[in-house]
């Protein structure tokens, strides 16, 4: 479960850089950090998605598809939302809508993320339980 392990550590590094993106004021620097975030969240969710998204779960704990599949939906509407948020972030006439966008968009990546870690969690705990 090398992989599981490998896409909660992810979590814990977006984590880190949604709050660094929370932190910052300027257009400029938000901008340059949702590039960077973006970057991220592709190879992120390039790992979740390797031979089918979350397959090693699914086949440990087939129990836990019909969530999977639930979450399973949610990247590319993750990643458009994305784009939308550092266009906004690049238009000074609409930059005054970037604070509430962000929060909105934090949520949703926050309560996806930490569904699947919940997920992972069960699968590597059953792994282990499995192996006694
Ligand atoms: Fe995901
Ligand atoms: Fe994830």
């Amino acid at each position: 479960m090398e992989l599981g392990q490998r896409i909660i550590r992810d979590h814990v590094e977006l984590r880190a850089q949604l709050d660094r993106v929370r932190s910052l004021k300027d257009g400029l620097s938000i901008q340059n950090e949702l590039r960077s975030l973006s970057k991220a969240l592709a190879e992120h969710f390039a790992r979740e998605e390797e031979g089918g998204y979350l397959a090693f779960v699914i086949e440990r704990s087939p129990w836990l598809a019909v969530r999977v599949q639930i979450l399973g939906s949610q990247h590319a509407e993750i990643r458009a939302t994305l784009v939308g948020l550092i266009e906004v972030a690049s238009d000074p006439d609409r930059f005054a809508h970037l604070t509430e966008g962000l929060q909105r968009f934090f949520d949703r990546l926050h309560a996806h993320e930490r569904a699947e870690t919940e997920i992972i969690q069960e699968c590597l705990y059953e792994d282990l339980a499995g192996a006694d």
